[in-house]
């Protein structure tokens, strides 16, 4: 049982990226939580992936679909904007949870619309990295359902 973990633009920059809103894990700390919690939930790999473009998120969450149990994903900014990942996540037969380091919903209002949130399994929103192991353990969840 594989699970995707996809990241969107500009997480490659946590750490050194407005820490006053992400705080100072970097992408690569978060990875390594992730790749702790996996194992101890039972998940067989991860593939951990960042992007800065949102047609390369696409075709990660159509490989996802054939690949993988299920899919944790921070879409950065495409968050507010791509019909297309909502599209894809829609196509997938697995569940996606998105994540979201901020409370998106105590900040700019244009960050309080998700096209993703329709078409996702869950959302987990501004429980900083913690977000994406709980992501996890909600998708081991899901999958034992
Ligand atoms: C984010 C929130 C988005 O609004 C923003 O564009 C990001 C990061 C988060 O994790 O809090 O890039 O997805």
């Amino acid at each position: 049982m594989e699970a995707f973990i996809l990241n969107g633009p500009n997480l490659n920059l946590l750490g050194t990226r407005e820490p006053g809103v992400y705080g100072s894990a970097t992408l690569a700390d978060i990875e390594a939580n992730c790749r702790e919690k996996a194992a101890a939930l039972g998940f067989s790999a991860v593939e951990f992936r960042q992007s800065n473009h949102e047609g390369v998120l696409v075709d990660w969450i159509q490989e996802a679909g054939r690949r993988s149990a299920g899919v944790v994903m921070n879409p950065g900014a495409y968050t507010h904007t791509s019909i297309a990942l909502h599209d894809a996540i829609k196509g997938t037969g697995v569940p996606v949870i998105e994540v979201h380091i901020s409370n998106v919903h105590a900040r700019e209002s244009f960050r309080h619309r998700s096209f993703v949130s329709p078409a996702a399994a869950g959302v987990i929103v501004g429980l900083g990295p913690l977000g994406y192991t709980l992501a996890l353990e909600a998708l081991a969840g899901l999958l034992k359902r």
